[in-house]
């Protein structure tokens, strides 16, 4: 893919981002009235969901009918130019009323990440980056923390049903041991964003699918983060674990999460 195919997708993507958002926050402003359903145990989903990434796919198979699409909601194949989308990230924040939820738009050609469009409409957050092109925040470049000391960090784990409870109660008494502070916000896509911006020193979560992750891992890896290599082996259809962290401190979470 040429530079200019690449930049055509980012501007593309940045504007039915803007769209999408718009689509997004009518739902959520009268969220008491749409369907809201359990695709299993606190795995959440609305009408928003569907709607949303119906008008994503849409709209980008019209534009480069060439790309595949692959979609939390509608699934899809991977190819050498692929778009992954989630339509709502932190589908239970929003569900409760939460404004941490997101849209999250990645773009990988040949397996490598090339754009990260993000935005929080409930926040009014639009975070974007382009390989090897910086990363913004409402236009603002960012990065991160730079956070060496384990004892000082804030870190976030991810947590799904997908991996057992005791797995991650592992990991949590690892971290508090080694005297970091530990949260969750409850959007893969943001949590990586804040990594970038330095909120976060580390996200990290043991199983993330790549629709939760392939638009944030661009925007923390332009950022200046340490990321695994999530779309090693069978990421893009099935998911790995994560870990995206200030580079002074990835070699202690490597050894309290396990991720390589
Ligand atoms: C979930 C969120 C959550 C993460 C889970 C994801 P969804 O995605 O990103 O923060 O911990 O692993 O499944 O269901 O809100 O799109």
């Amino acid at each position: 893919m040429t530079p200019v195919e690449r930049d055509l997708r980012y501007h593309a993507a940045l504007g039915l981002a803007a769209e999408a958002s718009q689509l997004a926050l009518g739902y959520f402003n009268r969220r008491e009235t749409l369907g809201i359903t359990m695709k299993g145990a606190q795995d959440w989903l609305t009408v928003a969901d569907g709607e949303v990434e119906a008008f994503l796919r849409g709209r980008l198979s019209t534009l480069f009918p060439g790309d595949s699409i692959i979609g939390e909601e509608g699934g899809g194949e991977p190819s050498d130019a692929v778009w992954i989308l989630d339509p709502i990230d932190g589908t239970a924040n929003f569900a409760h009323g939460d404004r941490n939820w997101c849209i999250s738009i990645g773009f990988l050609a040949d397996r490598t990440p090339e754009i990260g469009i993000v935005t929080a409409p409930a926040l009014g957050e639009v975070y974007a980056a382009r390989r090897g092109a910086g990363a913004t925040l409402n236009g603002e470049p960012v990065k991160v923390s730079g956070a060496t000391d384990i004892a000082r960090a804030a870190i976030e784990l991810g947590w799904s049903t997908r991996v057992p409870a005791a797995r991650y109660l592992e990991v949590i008494g690892r971290a508090y041991a080694a005297g970091a502070s530990v949260k969750r916000l409850g959007s893969g896509t943001l949590g990586l964003c804040h990594v970038a911006c330095g909120w976060s020193d580390a996200y990290t979560e043991l199983h993330i699918n790549a629709w939760d992750v392939a638009a944030g891992i661009v925007v923390a890896n332009e950022a200046g983060a340490h990321l695994n290599d999530f779309f090693a082996g069978e990421g893009i259809a099935k998911g790995n674990p994560i870990l995206c962290c200030t580079p002074g401190l990835a070699v202690e979470l490597k050894e309290i999460t396990g991720i390589a």
